[in-house]
This record gives C-alpha cells, sequence and structure tokens, in this order.
C-alpha cells in the first residue's frame, strides 16, 4: 500500500476506535471491572488493524455478528461505510444522510411520531433504532429486506433519501469524489475506469453497521440495581415479556399482531403487506428494546409518545376488544409499582457508547 493512502486512512482509524465499545468481557464473569484469572487476551485496539482486516470488539453482553460471505469485514471498509452514513450528498438533494434519521441523543432514530423524508415529505413509519443491527435476520417493520446491503438500497432509493431510479447515476457521482475514488477502487477491487455501482456503496455502508453494537449495560454485567433487578424478574415471569422480546436483542424477530395502529384511517397491513397471506395482517416485527428510553415516540406508526405508556399498553394485552391479536399477548394483571419496576429496568438498556458524527448533521425538521 503507497504511503499517501496511509495517510488517508490514519484519522479514519482514530475516528473507528470511538465507535467502538472498549471493554471486552464475556456475559456472566462478574462485575464490571473485577480481574478475573484467566482471562483472555484484550483485543488489539481498532488503530492496530490494517486496513485490510478486521478485528471485532465486542461489547458484554453479546456475540460475534454474522457477516455475509460476499461481503467481508476490513477496517477501510467500515471507515469509507462510517464515512458514507454520515454524508448528505447520498440523498436526492444533499438534505439528509443517513445519520439525519439515525441520530445519537435520540436512541439512534429521530424522535419524530413518523420520518420526514427529503422534500418534506411525510414518510408511513416510525424511525426504529439501528443499534445491534448486524444480528437481525430481516429487516424493516415489515421484515421486507433480507439482508442489510438490500435494506440500504431500500432507504437510498425509497422515501428515506429519495434517489429513486437515479441509484446507478448517484453510486458513480459519490463514488468519483475525490476523498472517496481510491478507497472504492482498493477496497473493490475495482479496474480503472470503472463505475461504483449501488452495491459497493451498500456493502461499505452495512460492514459500518455492523460495528454499530450496544451491550455493557448493566443488565449485560449482571449489575442491574434494586428496581430494575425487580423489574427484569417481572419483565421475563408474571410480564412474560420475554416471549416476544427474548435474547440479548430482546426480539425474537417474528411478526405479531399486538392492535397498534389497527383503528386507524388508513391501515397499515404489515407483515400482510408483504407475504399476500391475510393471516399476517397487522403483524409487525418484535423491536429490539436496546437504547429504548431514548427512541420515543414508541410503535411502529409513532402513537405512543412515552415510555411508561408504551409498557402500560403491552403489559394489559393492547386493545381487547379487537380480535386477532397475538395470542401470546395478554392482560398480565402488573400493578402500578411492577410496571414502574419493568420501565425502571428498560431504562438500563441505554447503550453507553455512541456514534463517532462526522460534519455537520444538522437537518432542518429533523
Ligand atoms: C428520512 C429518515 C431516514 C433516513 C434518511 C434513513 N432512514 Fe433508516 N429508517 C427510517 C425509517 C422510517 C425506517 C423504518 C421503515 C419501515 O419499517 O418501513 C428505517 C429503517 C432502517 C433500518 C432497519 C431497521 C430495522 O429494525 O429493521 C436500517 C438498518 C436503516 N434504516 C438504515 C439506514 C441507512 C443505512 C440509511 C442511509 C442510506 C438510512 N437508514 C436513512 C428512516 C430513515
Ligand atoms: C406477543 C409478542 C409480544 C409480547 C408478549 C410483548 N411485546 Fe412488546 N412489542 C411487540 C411488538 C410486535 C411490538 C411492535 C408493535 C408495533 O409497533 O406495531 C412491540 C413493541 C414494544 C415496545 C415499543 C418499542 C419501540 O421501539 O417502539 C415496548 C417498549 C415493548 N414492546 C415492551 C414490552 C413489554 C414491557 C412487554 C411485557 C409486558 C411486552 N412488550 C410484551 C411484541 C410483544
Amino acid at each position: 500500500m503507497s504511503a499517501p493512502r496511509l495517510a488517508l486512512l490514519a484519522p479514519a482509524l482514530a475516528l473507528l476506535v470511538g465507535a467502538c465499545p472498549q471493554p471486552t468481557k464475556p456475559r456472566g464473569e462478574g462485575p464490571a471491572g473485577a480481574a478475573a484469572a484467566g482471562e483472555p487476551a484484550p483485543a488489539p485496539p481498532a488503530a492496530a488493524i490494517p486496513p485490510e482486516q478486521w478485528t471485532w470488539t465486542i461489547p458484554r453482553g453479546l456475540s460475534e455478528p454474522p457477516v455475509p460471505e460476499d461481503n467481508p469485514m476490513s477496517a477501510a471498509k467500515v471507515e469509507l461505510g462510517h464515512q458514507l452514513f454520515f454524508d448528505k450528498r447520498l440523498s436526492v438533494d444533499g438534505s439528509r444522510s443517513c445519520y439525519s434519521c439515525h441520530q445519537n441523543h435520540l436512541g439512534n432514530a429521530d424522535g419524530r411520531v413518523k420520518a420526514l423524508g427529503p422534500g418534506d415529505k411525510d414518510l408511513p413509519r416510525n424511525t426504529p433504532t439501528i443499534w445491534n443491527i448486524a444480528y437481525h435476520t430481516a429487516y424493516y417493520w415489515d421484515g421486507r429486506a433480507p439482508t442489510l446491503e438490500k435494506q440500504m438500497i431500500g432507504a437510498w432509493k425509497g422515501g428515506n433519501m429519495a434517489v429513486g431510479d437515479g441509484v446507478d447515476a448517484k453510486a458513480a457521482e459519490i463514488g468519483a469524489l475525490p476523498e472517496y475514488k481510491e478507497r472504492f477502487r482498493a477496497i473493490f477491487q475495482l479496474s480503472e475506469g470503472e463505475a461504483v455501482t449501488p452495491d459497493h456503496v451498500a456493502k461499505a455502508i452495512s460492514a459500518y453497521e455492523r460495528t454499530l453494537l450496544c451491550g455493557d449495560t448493566p443488565w449485560d454485567t449482571n449489575t442491574l440495581e434494586a428496581a430494575p433487578l425487580r423489574g427484569w424478574e417481572l419483565f421475563r415471569g408474571k410480564g412474560a415479556c420475554v416471549t416476544c422480546h427474548t435474547g440479548p436483542n430482546f426480539t425474537d424477530g417474528l411478526y405479531h399482531n399486538v392492535g397498534v395502529g389497527a383503528q386507524q384511517g388508513e391501515r397499515d397491513l404489515g407483515r400482510g403487506a408483504i407475504t399476500k397471506d391475510e393471516a399476517d395482517n397487522d403483524r409487525f416485527r418484535t423491536p429490539t428494546l436496546r437504547g429504548v428510553a431514548d427512541t420515543a415516540p414508541y410503535f411502529h406508526d409513532g402513537s405512543v409518545a412515552e415510555l411508561r405508556a408504551a409498557v402500560v399498553a403491552m403489559a394489559k394485552g393492547g386493545d381487547r376488544s379487537l380480535t386477532g391479536l397475538d395470542p401470546n399477548f395478554a392482560d398480565r394483571g402488573l400493578s402500578d409499582p411492577e410496571i414502574d419496576d419493568i420501565v425502571a429496568f428498560l431504562r438500563t438498556l441505554t447503550c453507553p457508547n455512541n456514534l463517532v458524527v462526522i460534519g455537520d448533521q444538522a437537518v432542518v425538521g429533523i
């Protein structure tokens, strides 16, 4: 590798260090910071990773995420994806980047009831967090995108970035920018004059997204205090929340009808619109609860403004007058103090780390 390319990557790799959570201890090893005999050697700092290689830094509570064979991780690719994720020039009118709707202080979402696309176009759904997105098996509230790479191109062409059929031209234009050109060429081994395609951009952004890991919370380190600990016991016991919000990501990856939005004029069929099976109507994918205290408003339609109200709706089994609700969804008879404990537990699931912001990311209206 030539010296100028290395120089270009050095500040980029420094950014990466900040993007990755620091401690690396497997779950269940006891309180944070306790020195255990025989502990594995810590992973090398990200800055030491050669551009063409990759070393995971996995926060406690999580395992190494799966990576598709046709999009291997590398430090250079992750860093390129990081910059592209923050580049407003990807959108049709230069008005917003991916980050515009997936912001740190809003739990990696946008704080809006429903998302606002370029040209102030109202979009049909609430923006979900993208923490731990690497572990999902399908994307969007209705699971219509099977991979992160396909989801990225969907967001780019669709209402979020509104590039539409101009996506090939946009990818070539982005790929020809002086700050990106050589890097695309090296990472994807493009021949001289070969244009950057949407697939290359999607691969770089997806590689970056796979590094957005949220762990190391008191739940992950078995250090919950009294009220959140009671809340966790209710969450997995009397409240039966774990029937759907299960595993380290608090989701079963399946689609359930919990009656949200069923009475709205413009009905969102959810999973049913994808499978065309009526039985799937009104079913939505169980969302992760990582960072949930910051992602208000809640549900696919943003219909509930505040966390406690969302928990009450869940704990009471929604609107019991509706038909077709999931059989595992019921009124669990939780008292007010018990609801408070579950809310206290959910508040501990906030990620200790942040995305490293590049450039001015202010957007009018978001
Ligand atoms: C205008 C706001 C907006 C922008 C810009 C935006 N998103 Fe999103 N994002 C959303 C909304 C809304 C959804 C959910 C849409 C749905 O489920 O139908 C979503 C969903 C996602 C998901 C799936 C989450 C899940 O739980 O399945 C990922 C991943 C994602 N976005 C990444 C990106 C990337 C990468 C970009 C840039 C190419 C981007 N977003 C740009 C609003 C936005
Ligand atoms: C039958 C499966 C199921 C059970 C049981 C369940 N949930 Fe959910 N939960 C879902 C689904 C599906 C959604 C998304 C619904 C939608 O937006 O249409 C959801 C959404 C949520 C949300 C909003 C998250 C967001 O980002 O918008 C919270 C908070 C939540 N659930 C907490 C709980 C709690 C607490 C319990 C236990 C009292 C519980 N859930 C029980 C399936 C379930």
